[in-house]
């Protein structure tokens, strides 16, 4: 049978994606290939939330093709996700030499299109319509053979798209209008990980507080999501439950107060700030205000005392004056994030902000970026040496990818933890005392593992 090799850009999304596609393939007979260089079929999962990485999976391809044009003309080349859905027909106009397009509602017909490709029925398939009940669709993981270390945590796909139609923003584009699951669907689903040994389950999707918004009621006061998490949190067996990517807005009283009451609910949240300007919030159509925010993370803070508050945070978009960039720098003073990925605005064709006055040049982008990641990572790193001399619950991934006599596990609060331990502890919850902090990591103790 041929072999696959795909690579992913961009976000967790895109991570699960690409890992139903490869389930979908191996339960077809696919090997999953080692290397590029060696595969019958080489997908790129692509990203289009900034040009940078649309401009990488581009590149990536023409290298890859032109590399494999003498030695290897058969290998079949394909572009699948985000950046397939927004360029479609374009991408096989402007390469040649690649034979298929899979949009974002379409990932479940890949097997079915290599197939066609490889068999010779068709030359060139390029296919970004849109597909009803393709929510519904990304549902197969790889829990055993080459990737089985990491089923000790699963992700699950509990919605596509989105509707806030921020004005920086392409997902709704890529992604389309949002379309979620249902509860029993979303819990079958996870009762068969559970069942395979996962312990912990992120929900997905691009605007997960929206869940099911149009199909399923508010009861006792509880949004669909929270509904959604109670019914996952009854699971046996399952220990952590974590969700991405959130809207701040989704943050009511219901879900602020299931960070106090469900014990597997970790205690991390992520609201994306884009910026701490009320004139900016207002032209990115974000739809709270910087009190709305703080009051946010208070009320949150006082639900859940350990709670580590992540955000991303946007510079440069148009119009943006030192003032409010300062607005921005002052909040995250005062809200004291635990990490904050700080991205430079990136012109999106079709987004109502490319066509806004006043883009701003790209040194000044280039300069408040540095500023601003220099405050907020000073600011993360006194949060993680706050660790040092705890005792912190862990979940073991596996060994670490850098250095794998290390083993690296998860807090609940999300932080990274590497400690000298055996591949024996793979998915085992461990207590380990923090004695130092790295770059975004902390390092335990091996010495104080309350090891069986
Ligand atoms: N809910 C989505 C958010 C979109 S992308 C998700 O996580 O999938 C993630 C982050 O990328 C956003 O929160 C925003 O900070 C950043 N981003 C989105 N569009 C951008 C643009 N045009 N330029 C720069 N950063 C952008
Ligand atoms: Fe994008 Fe805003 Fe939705 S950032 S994914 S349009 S919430």
């Amino acid at each position: 049978m041929p072999s696959v090799y795909i690579k992913t850009y961009g976000c967790q999304m895109n991570e699960r994606d690409s890992e139903a596609v490869a389930a979908q393939l191996v339960s077809k007979g696919y090997t999953l290939a080692k290397s590029e260089t060696t595969a019958d079929v080489v997908l790129l999962n692509t990203c289009s939330v900034r040009d940078m990485a649309e401009q990488k999976a581009l590149n990536k391809m023409e290298n890859l093709i032109g590399a494999a044009r003498k030695k290897r003309p058969n290998v079949i080349f394909g572009f699948m996700g985000c950046m397939a859905q927004s360029r479609g027909k374009q991408l096989v106009d402007q390469l040649p030499d690649l034979d298929l397009v899979i949009g974002t509602q379409k990932f479940h017909r890949a097997a079915e299109y290599l197939d066609e490709l490889l068999a010779g029925k068709r030359d060139k398939i390029v296919d970004v319509e849109e597909e009803k009940g393709s929510e519904a669709t990304i549902r197969e993981h790889l829990l055993s053979g080459a990737k089985a270390s990491k089923a000790v945590s699963a992700f699950v796909s509990i919605m596509q798209g989105c509707n806030q139609y921020c004005t920086f923003c392409i997902v709704p584009y890529t992604r389309g209008e949002e379309r979620s699951r249902t509860i029993e669907d979303v819990v079958v689903e996870c009762q068969q990980l559970v069942a395979g040994g996962v312990k912990e389950i992120t929900l997905l999707g691009q605007i997960v507080t929206s869940y099911g918004k149009r199909d399923i009621k508010v009861k006792d006061g509880k949004s669909a999501f929270v509904q959604l998490i109670e019914a996952v949190h009854e699971i046996n067996g399952l220990e952590r439950i974590r969700f991405t990517s959130p809207h701040p807005k989704g943050y009511g009283d219901d879900l602020v107060e299931a960070f106090g009451r469900l014990p597997k609910l970790c205690e991390s949240a992520h609201l994306p700030l884009q910026s701490g300007s009320d004139r900016l919030l207002k032209l990115m159509h974000r739809g709270y205000t910087r009190e709305r925010f703080i009051t946010i993370i208070k009320q949150l803070r006082q639900s859940q005392p350990k709670i580590a508050v992540t955000t991303d945070i946007i510079v440069g978009f148009p119009g943006e004056t030192e003032a409010d960039f300062e607005e921005t720098m002052s909040l995250c003073r005062e809200v004291q994030f635990d990490n904050a990925y700080i991205f430079k605005y990136s012109q999106r064709k079709d987004t109502p902000a490319a066509e806004m006055p006043d883009q701003i040049p790209q040194e000044l982008i280039e300069d408040r970026h540095l500023r601003l990641l220099t405050a907020v990572n000073e600011i993360a790193a006194t949060r993680y040496d706050a660790f040092i001399g705890k005792t912190t619950e862990i979940l073991v991934e596996g060994p670490s990818k850098k250095n794998p006599a290390r083993m690296t596990g998860r807090t609940r609060c999300n932080r990274i933890v590497l400690f000298d331990g055996n591949s024996r502890h793979s998915g085992q919850l461990m207590d380990v005392k923090i004695e130092r902090t790295g770059s975004f990591t902390l390092y335990g103790d091996p010495a104080i593992l309350n090891l069986d």
